[in-house]
């Protein structure tokens, strides 16, 4: 094998890459961000890792959720606010049930470059190159906005650094304080099954934290009831800007991505010999990779040895997106290869990416089967023995209609009605928190006997 730098995939076949008409300034860019200041720094990776590594030992679970694709329309902090406190709310109604320890990683504050089945899109007898996320061209269908512009690296750089400081001053600040825990409801959720739910939770929390108040246990002297650990990722597709963001860790002098705390490969940029992998190998990061219906027990074997050669727990996060009517078929095989070489990696379900189908002309997903993904995966684990460690989920604070079915029935007709998402069709807050509702059922089913009894209170 080659010897790794940052810039070592540039030698190596690459897929998805967008057609930038100047190189020259293409490469004026990258050199500009290579100058900027890091994101996110190594030692929160680190901390990171860790807790990951938690996840794949079974004692914590791991909710990773966000946008498809971050836009640049759509920055404003209500939004910021409202995808982290329905993710609070997601995450606490997995806290209670698992009673462990829940990993929150958003795909936020990076999550701008997208991989596209398609090089060009055509409308009529007009065909232009496809939309590849704001962070390279212009989602409006003219042939201005589609040619890829170098200068968008930069605006997704600084609306990442300001999205990330107003989650860290959330996160840190006194917003994710579990005293909040009633005031993360969102006006439109309260009056659903799930908010009622989430209220008789919340409830609960509230009673607890009265009761620890009274013995003298209060948030102003405890972080953990203050403050939440709240971590960012998303793919790594574009990869002249993360190398441009790659940087060595003066204390421990590895490299790292700065561009956000755990980066993904996708499905479709996994090939072993390619330049995503060749990237991703060389920094110490927490990573991701998707599995999909064409990965092989051998292939995955093989993306292991590159991607996590020291058996590091919280390294590697498998996500596997198959589909509800292919999970069966494929994950068990995946499982017990990675059993059977004693693999530490943490499993988590993307039950979104293989569950899209079209109707009434609009990208969508049944909410049945985004739930039935789920509910496959748990049992596919606990057949296996192995440990259903997290969900990765497409997700908005806003009362969106972009997946059909779930508690207030959304029909094929109303998906006209608010969809926003300039990529794939997210949950929104009330499908999020059903499904939080959902896996922290199944949460309980799959706890070790002698915690059963607290988890079955809650
Ligand atoms: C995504 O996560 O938005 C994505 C493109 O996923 P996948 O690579 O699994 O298709
Ligand atoms: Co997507």
């Amino acid at each position: 094998m080659t010897k790794w730098s940052p810039n070592s995939w540039r030698g190596m076949p690459i897929q998805q890459v967008p057609a930038f008409p100047d190189a020259a300034a293409l490469a004026e860019t990258e050199a500009r961000l290579a100058t900027f200041p890091p994101l996110v720094f190594a030692g929160e990776a680190r901390k990171l890792k860790k807790q990951l590594a938690a996840v794949a030992n079974g004692e914590a679970f791991l909710l990773q959720g966000g946008d498809c694709a971050e836009s640049f329309a759509e920055h404003g902090a209500d939004n910021i606010r409202d995808f982290f406190r329905v993710f609070l709310q997601m995450s606490v109604v997995l806290t209670f049930a698992g009673s462990q320890p829940v990993v929150k990683v958003g795909r936020i504050a990076g999550q701008f470059a997208k991989p596209r089945s398609s090089d060009n899109e055509t409308k009529g007898d007009v065909t232009l190159p496809s939309y590849r996320g704001d962070i390279i061209n212009g989602i409006d269908f003219d042939e201005k906005s589609r040619v890829p512009d170098p200068a968008r690296q930069e605006m997704a750089y600084r609306q990442s650094a300001a999205t990330l400081n107003l989650l860290r001053a959330f996160a840190q600040g006194g917003y994710a304080s579990l005293e909040n825990v009633h005031k993360w409801m969102l006006g439109f959720v309260s009056n659903s099954p799930q908010g009622e739910r989430y209220e008789v939770l919340a409830n609960r929390i509230t009673e607890t934290m009265d009761f620890m108040r009274a013995v003298g246990i209060t948030s102003e002297h405890n972080y953990a009831l203050r403050e939440t650990d709240f971590y960012t990722s998303h793919e790594a597709l574009l990869l002249g800007y993360e190398e441009a963001l790659t940087r060595v860790d003066s204390t421990s002098g590895d490299w790292y991505a700065t561009s956000g705390h755990m980066i993904w490969i996708g499905d479709r940029t996994r090939q072993p010999d390619h330049a995503h992998i060749e990237y991703c190998r060389g920094i110490k990061n927490p990573l991701g990779l998707k599995c999909g219906p064409s990965l092989s027990p051998d292939g995955l074997l093989q993306l292991i040895d590159l991607l996590n050669p020291e058996n590091e727990p919280g390294r590697l996060t498998l996500i596997a997106r198959f589909g509800s009517d292919k999970v069966a078929d494929h994950l068990p095989k995946l499982i017990r290869a990675v059993q059977k070489e004693g693999r530490k990696v943490v499993w988590s379900c993307d039950p979104m990416h293989g569950n899209t189908i079209t109707a009434a002309g609009y990208k969508t997903r049944p909410f049945d089967r985004i739930m039935s993904e789920v509910k496959s995966f748990f049992e596919i684990h606990r057949a296996e023995g192995s440990h259903p460690g997290g969900v990765h989920v497409e997700m908005t604070g806003k009362n969106v209609t972009e997946c059909t079915g779930g508690a207030r029935a959304i029909r094929d007709e109303e998906l006209q009605d608010r969809y926003h998402t300039h990529c794939d069709p997210r949950l929104n807050a009330d499908q999020a928190i059903d499904l939080a509702f959902l896996v922290s059922d199944l949460l309980k089913k799959s706890v070790p006997a002698q915690d059963k009894k607290t988890a079955d209170a809650a």
